[in-house]
């Protein structure tokens, strides 16, 4: 069903997305080392990942990194490893044998210290027995004290793990790249060659075939669909989030508001310049010397280059702005509410 808020599996509850995933099939039966599918936020990238890995049909281990904290631990890292591996069952052979790993029921322990420890890399090395997909959703989220640990791993498995396969998801694409540092001498993975999927978003002839797609599958009349389209656009996240509230009765206004409300949540953590820098760009303002002028208006007080260009350069790293616009219409509205 496409009205449902939770990321799809099944390749008939996405809609379009064909190119990508016959890309990503090919690439992973290939036996490419490392896939990259970026695209801001809603744009289906944990869907895509889904539906492949259900096509593709293989071993695959999928962790979820948009919990982990910018501090994160050993032990957080390796909950959610252990998430990820209790749920490939086809690889609880292989995992038994391991030291440091214990099957309890469908649970697998993993040790995240002390002398049994598994190390990343050692585990990469068991799961190459099989043919598998190690998946990493948000993988940017991994930047931080384990990030060479992390990349270490990685770069060991892309070397001598021939038959692993790595998927790494990014919806905040310069940080993920950043992560990664395949353009940065000191970073393990530099010069790794890579296959990148970028999903951009539907044209709007697209946005209203999904819908009155979606639409008709639950029984709803068509009316709404290009007032909708014309508020959300080409994102397929903000569709279906709108999509779905509409037939359940709300108005298209209270959609909109609810809409801006999430997305002015989601900037909540940006730092006080940061949302200044948004503001000013949500009230029109293009180029650099403009964004100074109405940031330094805002203040009251001059403001040091330096700390701008950082300020603009997180916000393009994190996916919300390129070249002085909004990447999602939703934020740039949010954004006025800043
Ligand atoms: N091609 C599509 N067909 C149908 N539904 C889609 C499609 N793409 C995305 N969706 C829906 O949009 C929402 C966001 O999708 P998903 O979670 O896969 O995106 P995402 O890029 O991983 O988002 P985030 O960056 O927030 O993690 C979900 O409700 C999902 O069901
Ligand atoms: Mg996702």
């Amino acid at each position: 069903m496409i009205l449902d808020e939770r990321p799809k599996n099944r390749r008939e509850d996405l809609f379009d997305r064909e190119k990508e995933l016959e890309l990503l099939l090919n690439t992973i039966r290939e036996g490419k080392p490392l896939i990259l599918l970026t695209g801001i936020r809603r744009i289906g990238k944990t869907s895509v990942l889904q539906v492949t890995l259900n096509e593709w049909g293989g071993v695959s281990v999928v962790m979820d990194c948009r919990k982990l904290k910018e501090n994160y631990g050993r032990k957080d890292l390796y909950s959610i490893l252990s998430d990820a591996l209790s749920k490939a069952e086809k690889l609880r052979d292989v995992l038994a044998k391991v030291r440091g790993i214990s099957v309890v029921g469908n649970y697998v322990e993993l040790k995240w210290g002390g002398e049994r420890y598994v190390s990343l890399a050692d585990l990469f090395d068991h799961l190459n027995e099989r043919k598998v997909v190690v998946a990493i959703d948000e993988a940017q989220k991994l930047r931080g004290p384990l990030s060479s640990e992390v990349k270490d791993a990685i770069a060991h498995a892309y070397d001598y793990d021939r038959n692993i396969t790595f998927l790494l998801t990014g919806s905040e694409v310069g940080l993920l790249r950043d992560f990664l540092g395949v353009d940065d001498e000191g970073s393990p993975l530099f010069g790794r060659h890579y296959v990148e999927i970028e999903l951009s978003r539907f044209t709007r002839e697209k946005s209203g075939e999904m819908l009155r797609k979606g639409f008709s599958e639950v029984g709803a009349k068509e009316e709404g669909v290009e007032e909708l389209v014309e508020a959300f656009d080409g994102i397929p996240g903000w569709l279906i989030f709108a999509g779905l509230r509409y037939v359940q009765g709300k108005s298209i206004d209270e959609v909109k508001d609810l809409a801006l409300r999430l997305a002015l949540n989601e900037m909540k953590g940006l730092t006080k310049r940061e949302k200044e820098v948004l503001k000013c760009i949500g009230k029109g303002r293009k180029g650099w010397k403009s964004v100074k002028e109405c940031v330094e208006e805002m203040e009251k007080s001059t403001v040091s280059t330096s700390v701008l260009d950082r300020a603009l350069r997180n916000l393009e790293k994190m996916s919300l702005m390129s070249d002085y616009s909004f990447l999602d219409p939703i934020y740039g509205e949010a954004s006025k509410m800043l």
